[in-house]
């Protein structure tokens, strides 16, 4: 295998995601803002707004779904996380004491005849900000993960297997489905892999959708990169990786860790930043 590269490019990704060809890409790993006025929950400056008009939101991702389907490979698959929120009659986000119960499964409409649902996976996690006891804590977000085409697409379950439960002599050798519900712990603050993002996913749940929906040498897309792991992992993993991330600190944070796997890894990974 030749050199590989990984691309940075800062901006908003929906004008550079216009600018790529048709089918160049083997798969999308991407978690969207989630429209949650996160700004006011941290001190992260950031160069968009969480807390546009619903519609507007909801035309911006329509926009960069449109966009993934149209560059996605015949054999490619689309991986989208986004959670449920609290909202108002009015859908405004709110807090969980004020609005009701909103999933994200509205983004299917926009999905329809170009992308085709494979697994509504649950991923469930150990802890959340949200500790109320006069409901049940959520401890979950969805991962949608979508194809372009609903026969025939890169997936390969034996890569990504886990141990068996039982020795029941009917399991496979190789190890059993991890099926559609993954626990898998969030980044915490003091997680190794923590970077100075406050919605990181972590590794190894993408290291799980890497192997399974990609091969070494395919090229991996995340629009709104923000830490970079989706990047991270693909490299690390011998594939190629293109990102978008809208705020400078962000695409600064990333390039360092990127730069310092391709190092301790001595991957022969060429780092690329431009602007969009
Ligand atoms: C939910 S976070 C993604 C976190 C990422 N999955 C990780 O592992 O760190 C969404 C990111 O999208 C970025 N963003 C928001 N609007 C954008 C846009 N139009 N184009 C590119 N990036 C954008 C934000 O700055 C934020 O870092």
């Amino acid at each position: 295998m030749g050199t590989n590269f990984v691309k940075l490019i800062r901006g908003n990704c929906l004008d550079g995601l216009k600018r790529m060809s048709d089918a160049s890409i083997d798969l999308v790993v991407t978690s969207p803002p989630y429209n949650i006025n996160l700004k006011s929950r941290n001190n992260y400056t950031t160069n968009y707004f969480d807390n546009i008009p619903e519609s507007t939101y909801r035309e911006n991702i329509k926009a960069v779904l449109a966009e993934l389907s149209r560059i996605t490979k015949d054999r490619g698959s689309v991986w989208i996380n986004m959670k449920s929120r609290w909202m108002n009659s009015s859908q405004e986000t709110v807090s969980a004491t004020q609005g009701s119960l909103e999933p994200p499964t509205w983004i299917l409409e926009y999905t329809r005849g170009s992308l085709h649902l494979k697994n509504l996976v649950i991923w469930n996690y150990d802890i959340n900000s949200d500790t109320q006891n006069n409901k049940f804590h959520p401890r979950y977000e969805f991962l949608f993960f979508f194809v372009k085409d609903p026969k025939e697409y890169n997936f390969n379950i034996d890569r990504i297997r886990i141990p068996n439960k039982t020795g029941d002599k009917r399991n496979n050798p190789l190890g059993a489905n991890p099926s559609d519900v993954w626990y898998i712990p969030l980044v915490k603050g003091n997680s190794k892999e923590r970077s100075l993002h406050p919605a990181q996913f972590p590794e190894t749940m993408v290291e799980r959708i890497i192997a399974s929906c990609s091969n070494e040498g395919d090229v991996v897309l995340d629009p709104f990169f923000g830490s970079g792991t989706t990047l991270k992992v693909a490299i690390a993993n011998k594939r190629n990786a293109i990102g978008f991330e809208i705020e400078p600190n962000y695409v600064q944070n990333a390039r360092e860790r990127l730069a310092a796997v391709i190092k301790s890894n001595d991957l022969t990974c060429n780092l690329i930043i431009e602007e969009s």
